[in-house]
């Protein structure tokens, strides 16, 4: 099996820049998975984001978690759990409107560094998404366009989880298989302990804690756009037995008014003739089906949105 693919950003701007884009190309390709070094997020804001993420999970979470252990009895299971997930989280919401100052629990500090960082991962996103225009043919700011809605706002989040130390992780799961729903996924995760796998091939393979680094993954909508040049892959967490994992995930999605369809440049005429041609909808619309199917595969979800696109008057009917 190749190595896990690592891209050093830094490389874009000297005259391996060819090579670069080759190999982003072909982990949207082949990974739908890759892991940036000198991405340009400041390491002191990295290193106090994650300070200041497991102060509050012990100050504020650890306990709210054992005590949701205990009172589900999960510490003593014998067989498999299929409808829960051994994690702990919250979220920040950062565009159209942030949240951030009423989340409750949080210090000013913690606050405030969040939204740097998020700013921060933002304007990295944006960068991605030319870069994949640049990878794909498609002119420059086609897909932040797309992104942006008639509004004129991607929706922009991030979920903070922690992963305690688990006593049965072959029988419960960190997080339970899935893939993302929207569009380019930044990830910051723990530099030690590990968990985080990806599908490929027909075989779990491990996303290696590397430190300081963003762990990216393309979500369902960029297949879509490519009309499945790209693909959202399937991706699960394993808790540990010992060591708590911090997991900070930012997901860059569409606006929620945003259509979605595949950019017309890329749906080759062999795929029309056969009938393979990725839906067109709203992206709320996927999501109001998302909620209800995370844990599904996506291609059901593909089928039904190109039912609703060939009778319209059936979209309250599946997202319902
Ligand atoms: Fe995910």
């Amino acid at each position: 099996m190749e190595n896990f693919p690592v891209i050093n950003l830094e490389k874009l701007n000297g005259e391996e820049r060819k090579a670069t884009m080759e190999t982003i190309k072909d982990a949207c390709e082949n990974w739908g998975f890759f892991e940036l070094v000198n991405h340009g997020l400041p390491i002191e804001l990295l290193d106090t984001v994650e300070k200041m993420t497991k102060g509050h999970y012990k100050n504020c979470l650890e306990q709210r978690f054992k005590d949701l252990v205990a009172s589900k009895g999960l510490e003593a299971v014998n067989s498999e759990v299929k409808d829960m997930d051994w994690e702990s989280t919250f979220y920040l919401k950062h565009l159209p409107h942030s949240n951030i100052s009423e989340v409750p629990d949080l210090e000013d500090l913690y606050r405030k560094e969040m939204k740097e960082f998020a700013l921060k991962l933002e304007k990295l996103a944006e960068e991605l998404l030319d870069l994949f225009c640049e990878n794909l043919g498609l002119e420059k700011g086609y897909l932040k366009k797309v992104f942006y809605g008639s509004q004129g706002s991607p929706t922009f989040g991030t979920k903070v989880s922690n992963y305690p130390p688990c006593p049965t992780p072959d029988l419960i799961k960190g997080l339970r298989s899935h893939t993302d729903a929207g569009g380019i996924i930044l990830l910051f995760q723990d530099d030690k302990v590990s968990g985080l796998q990806l599908l490929k091939d027909g075989k779990w393979v491990d996303v290696p804690p590397m430190r300081h680094s963003i762990v990216i993954n393309l979500g369902d909508q960029l297949e879509v756009i490519t009309n499945g040049k790209y693909k959202s892959v399937e991706h699960r967490v394993i808790a540990q037995t010992d060591g708590t994992r911090m997991s900070i995930a930012s997901f860059y999605n569409p606006g929620s008014d945003a259509v979605i369809y595949p950019a017309p440049s890329l749906v080759e005429k062999e795929a029309e003739e056969k009938n393979q041609v990725y839906p067109k909808f709203v992206f709320d619309d996927y999501m109001k089906l998302y909620a209800a199917l995370k844990f599904e595969a996506k291609e059901p979800r593909f089928e039904a949105m190109k039912t609703v696109e060939a009778n319209p008057s059936l979209a309250a009917i599946a997202t319902a």
